[in-house]
């Protein structure tokens, strides 16, 4: 132990992947001797995870690092470092760009951070933003910062190789690698021995998941059937699946096994083969609707949600009107909409202008929106009358009396709390709902 005593704030942005590590990079500190605290003010060292996929992600922790000087004044020996995405594709300039910053780490990096620490106390420049081919944190047990959850991640695979045009996470992330099941499995029963009810396993492609090694070979579905049987009572999720591998196997295993959950988060980002072709996304429209298909034909009734970004490199009003059908036939239970923001080093800012004007971006994506929330209701209130397990995961925030909780689906929803306790199951009828929320009674 080198930090004894020493107490690390960790706060975290960006995506589930971003959630994932920072209760890697808790681990690793507490075995260093750090204990982790909920207050920033009593903190020797804070840690910001990072997000770099938009502008306006930066800009948000941008504000947050300047905003720490107050505490440095009080404190003149607090250390602040960012890692993650941001920490990856800035590097060395984040010294010189926001000087609040003591500490640079990327993601494939974070066994490194302890050392990194004792250098920054010594006044030496910390920082290592080295990707690795390999790493995987799969001996690392993430500590679980938010103990009060029902719910974890685990992450099976890190990085991506599919260098979509527009997208800076290949170049934050590095390159693909899927991690030994073994040290998969061993974590899902790990969460199951301390009482979580859930799980989802974590991955930017995440069914592009395979490990190979000299004798055998898991593909995805293996290891979702793997995960199914050794943890009979815990719900399983994952996310997020790449349209171009969502295979019928995958989706044969989730209609096989009760524990998968009904839902799959399928991005489909623009509904013109044009734009598709220009984001490299190595599909057509014909085939995500095809994927659609398959999913209604094999699961019933299964929830579907997608990311979706007006505004790209040359979208014309007909490409535009591509996505708005798109949405329309698809009608996605849910959507995360956006409009696009031009990422130094990517394919796109090298090669293709960001040609559509600001005002056009947003028109389009309010229409986005619009669209997307009365579809959203609409689904919502085709639901009224039928009966789902929902898995209770918190009190509401409106009311004592009441509990919410997720359908399989992963649609939210909200009823009385009678006895029932955070972690249990119970089967509630839909009475009512609004766009984002089903309310209901237990039966
Ligand atoms: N790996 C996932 C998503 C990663 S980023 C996938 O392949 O779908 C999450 C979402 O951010 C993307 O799905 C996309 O909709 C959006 N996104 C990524 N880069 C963007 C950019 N430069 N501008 C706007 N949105 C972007
Ligand atoms: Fe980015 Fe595309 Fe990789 Fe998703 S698949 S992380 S959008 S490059
Ligand atoms: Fe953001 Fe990095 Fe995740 S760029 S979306 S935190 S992989």
């Amino acid at each position: 132990m080198s930090n004894n005593n020493k107490k690390l704030f960790l706060e975290t942005y960006g995506c589930q992947m971003n959630v994932a590590d920072s209760e890697v990079v808790a681990s690793i500190m507490e075995h260093d001797g750090f204990t982790i605290t909920k207050i920033r003010e009593e903190a020797d060292v804070i840690l910001v995870n990072t997000c770099s996929v938009r502008e306006n992600a930066e800009t948000r922790v941008r504000g947050r690092v300047q905003g720490f000087s107050e505490l440095k004044k009080k404190n003149p020996k607090l250390l602040i470092g960012v890692i993650g995405c941001m920490a990856e594709r800035l590097g060395e300039k984040l010294f010189e760009q926001e000087k609040n910053v003591n500490i640079v780490v990327g993601p494939d990096a974070y066994m490194d951070l302890p050392l990194l620490v004792k250098k920054a106390e010594n006044g030496e420049k910390a920082i290592n933003i080295e990707l690795s081919l390999t790493e995987t944190y799969k001996d690392i047990c993430p500590s679980r910062i938010d103990e009060t959850s029902i719910s974890g991640f685990v992450s099976i695979m890190r990085g991506c190789n599919n260098f979509c045009t527009y997208c800076i996470v290949p170049y934050t992330r590095g390159r693909e690698r899927s991690r030994n099941p073994e040290s998969i499995l061993k974590e899902v029963l790990d969460l199951a021995e301390k009482g979580y009810k859930e799980v989802t396993l974590l991955g930017q492609n995440v069914n592009s998941f395979v490990y190979k090694n000299s004798v055998s070979e898991v593909s995805f579905p293996e290891l979702l059937e793997m995960v199914a049987i050794s943890v009979p009572n815990l719900r399983i999720r994952f996310a997020t699946s790449h349209p171009k591998d969502m295979s019928d196997d995958t989706l044969n295993i989730i209609a096989k096994y009760n524990n998968i959950c009904n839902f799959i988060h399928l991005p489909v980002q623009s509904g013109s083969d044009s734009v598709l072709k220009d984001m490299r996304r190595k599909y057509t429209q014909d085939w995500y609707k095809d994927r659609i298909e398959a999913i209604r034909r094999i699961i019933p009734g299964c929830g579907i949600s997608s990311d979706i970004f007006c505004g790209f490199h040359n979208e014309s009003e007909e490409d535009f009107n591509d996505t708005i059908e798109l949405m329309k036939w698809a009608k996605f239970d849910l959507a995360y909409m956006f409009k696009y923001s031009e990422r130094p080093g990517t394919f796109a800012y090298k090669n293709l202008d960001d040609n559509v004007p600001e005002n056009v971006k947003q028109r389009r994506l309010e229409e986005m929106i619009v669209l997307q929330n009365q579809i959203s209701l609409e689904n919502n209130q085709s639901d009224i009358g039928k009966i789902f397990e929902v898995l209770i995961e918190g009190i509401s925030k409106r009311s004592e009396q009441d509990v919410y909780g997720r359908t399989s689906q992963n649609k939210v929803i909200v009823f009385p709390k009678k006895d029932y306790q955070v972690g249990d199951f119970a089967n509630v009828i839909v009475k009512k709902c609004t766009k984002a929320t089903l309310i209901g009674e237990a039966v």
